[in-house]
């Protein structure tokens, strides 16, 4: 049994939105997916798709995408991406109702794997935009942007929490977290989510959303004060799922 994880699948099987504008590993990405996950993932295994999982915007216009997801293997838990307009915060329960059996929405809930809980939301973090010297150095920034950013990442951070409390009350101890958003942003050591995820003792801090090779640095990757933090958007690993856990 293994705890894997993987992001941005971007799919648009009905929204007609091709990838392949944004690089040679988007091309035909979605045959990629399908391809890995199945060598890889077995039927008892659980999947983490860190959201971006479809360009549709109404549940109607993903169904085709869902349905793509749904036939890989293993248990597949979803996170609430940037663009999945589709699923409105609030109607969390409303989707796990409608795909019992089939998939779970990790939102204001948790979820189980082995002896640990799976918390998450999708985060939030500040992208700029940045001002840079002549050497490509940040030197300044939108504040403005700076102070909408910190309301939307303390909302996260709320929501976040509840996911912990509610594990914390069922009994759990041992916390993998995940996020859509990077934990912090590019200026940044150490942030609420970090904190959040020190404070509870997370093993591990899943991430994704990063694009393209200039963005995979944006955030914490490896140990940072006992945490491990892993990035897995779908280009940066090429499409292939990340073993989190055995
Ligand atoms: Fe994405
Ligand atoms: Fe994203």
């Amino acid at each position: 049994m293994a705890l894997f994880a993987l992001g941005d699948l971007h799919l648009s099987f009905q929204a007609n939105k091709p990838m392949d504008a944004f690089g040679a590993v988007w091309k035909r990405h979605e045959a990629k997916i399908e391809k890995y996950v199945n060598q890889l993932v077995r039927p008892e295994d659980t999947l983490v798709l860190t959201g971006d999982h479809s360009w549709g915007r109404r549940l109607s216009e993903c169904q085709e995408d869902l349905a793509f997801i749904e036939r890989l293997p293993g248990r597949k838990i979803l996170l609430r991406g940037n663009h999945d307009m589709f699923w409105d915060v609030g109607k969390t329960e409303r989707l796990n109702e409608a795909f019992a059996g089939r998939l779970f929405f990790l939102q204001n809930n948790f979820a189980v794997y082995q002896d640990y809980a799976l918390v998450g939301t999708k985060g939030f973090t500040f992208e700029g935009p940045f001002y840079l010297d002549r050497r490509g150095r940040i030197v300044d920034w939108d504040e403005t942007r700076e102070q909408q950013a910190k309301k939307l990442v303390a909302r996260e951070a709320e929501r976040l929490m509840q996911s912990f409390r509610q594990a914390e009350a069922a009994g759990y101890r041992k916390f993998i977290m995940f996020l859509h958003y990077p934990p912090t942003n590019v200026l940044e050591e150490r942030s609420v989510f970090t904190d959040m995820a020190e404070a509870h003792g997370v093993s591990v801090v899943v991430y994704s959303h990063c694009h393209g090779e200039r963005r995979f640095g944006d955030s914490l990757r490896g140990e940072h004060r006992g945490v491990q933090y892993r990035l897995v958007s779908g280009d940066y690993l090429r499409f292939k799922p990340e073993k989190i856990l055995e």
